[in-house]
């Protein structure tokens, strides 16, 4: 039986850097598959588990484990940290690794850094969702990023990456310094469009038909819902910046419903406000197949809450590449006597 265990690997940050670059548009087309595969039933995707610590409020852990059928075929769990005080430290906000467990034997066969994987299957996510859901209005041309950290630089990656094009582009952060960074790397992107720091939410989100929320706020900051009278798309994937009002003047599209009305995210405080979830129009699934169609005079707001099964199809992309290059670091003997029958 032991000739069945899978060797243990492990992937660092660099190998797994190296083997997204460059790739948006191939990403893009397994996050899409994994979430036809999600929405057919052929995953498993139990709720995230909060690790919170009494004396430290600010900081969790979380745990996504997650399976997924189709061609994949691969089981797994991602443990992803947020200490917000890190920032001030000088080192990211998130840390993260990814467990890819063999469907046949249970056994973890690799330990993948992951905090390049997440935020490489969240930029995919929200530019597969700027794509499908724009479909039915002019496309959007000014882009809108309100909170510019790590998780924005991906998904303007993704966007440039997946053929959009902007002739504006503003930037809003409560920290200037991050604005300016931000702005520093545009600029450094050499893409057209023209840049502009907003001084003000309002400002930036009244001059962009597309707005990506990439902020930590743990409770809604933005209440006025006439700043959405011209009906732009917004990526909500930092989930808790609108008021619940908003999420009720919008069409409401998420990845997975169930996950989504959870954690006091915008759209599960307006279920709490209404007491029902007349509110949500469907999942990016639902829109991809033609069950949904989006209208064009609302406001459109995508929430994402990040399935661990995304990860995992990332992760054993990831897995894939840096096995074809030859360059998979293995941990001879990480499995210790493996003959305990006999
Ligand atoms: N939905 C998903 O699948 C998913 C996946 C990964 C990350 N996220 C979320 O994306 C968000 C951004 O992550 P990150 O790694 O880029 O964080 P980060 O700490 O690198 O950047 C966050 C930025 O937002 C700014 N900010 C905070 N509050 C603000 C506010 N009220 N208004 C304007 N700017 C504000 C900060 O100054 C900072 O520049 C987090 O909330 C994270 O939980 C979501």
């Amino acid at each position: 039986m032991s000739a069945n265990v899978p060797p243990f690997a492990v992937i660092s940050g660099g190998q797994v850097q190296q083997a997204l670059q460059g790739r948006e548009k191939q990403i893009m087309e397994v996050v899409e598959a994994t979430y036809r595969l999600h929405g057919a039933g052929d995953s498993v995707n139990p709720p995230s588990y909060f690790l919170r610590f009494p004396d430290r409020p600010a900081d969790r852990i979380i745990a996504l484990p997650a399976s997924i059928g189709g061609q994949v075929r691969v089981d797994g769990l991602k443990w992803i940290s947020s200490f917000p005080g890190n920032v001030a430290a000088g080192i990211p906000r998130a840390s993260a690794v990814l467990i890819l467990n063999d469907h046949d034997t249970g056994y973890p066969f690799a330990c993948l850094e992951s905090s390049i994987i997440s935020a490489t299957r969240t930029a995919a996510s929200a530019a597969l969702a700027a794509d499908r859901l724009s479909r039915g209005r002019a496309r959007p041309t000014r882009v809108g990023f309100f909170g510019v950290g790590l998780i924005a630089r991906y998904i303007h990656t993704f966007l440039t990456g997946t053929d959009w094009s902007f002739d504006d582009i503003g930037v809003f952060d409560l920290s200037t310094e991050h604005a300016a960074g931000f702005r520093g790397y545009l600029e450094q992107t050499g893409l057209p469009g023209r840049i502009t720091v907003h001084r003000s939410a309002e400002d930036l989100i009244r001059s962009s038909d597309l707005v990506v929320f990439a902020t930590v706020a743990g409770e809604p900051h933005v209440n006025d819902v006439s700043w959405f009278d011209h009906n732009p798309l917004v990526l909500h994937v930092s989930l808790r910046d609108l008021a619940p009002e908003i999420v009720l003047a919008s069409t409401n599209i998420v990845d997975d419903v169930e996950h989504c009305l959870k954690a006091n995210t915008s759209p599960h405080l307006a279920e709490q406000l209404t007491g029902n979830r007349d509110f949500l129009d469907g999942t990016l699934d639902d829109v991809m197949a033609g069950r949904v169609t989006v209208p064009a005079d609302r406001p459109v707001v995508f929430s994402p809450f990040g399935l661990g099964v995304l990860d995992l199809a990332v992760g054993k992309y990831v897995y894939d590449e840096v096995t074809r290059s030859g360059e998979l670091h293995v941990v001879d003997d990480f499995f210790h006597e493996l003959r305990r029958y006999g």
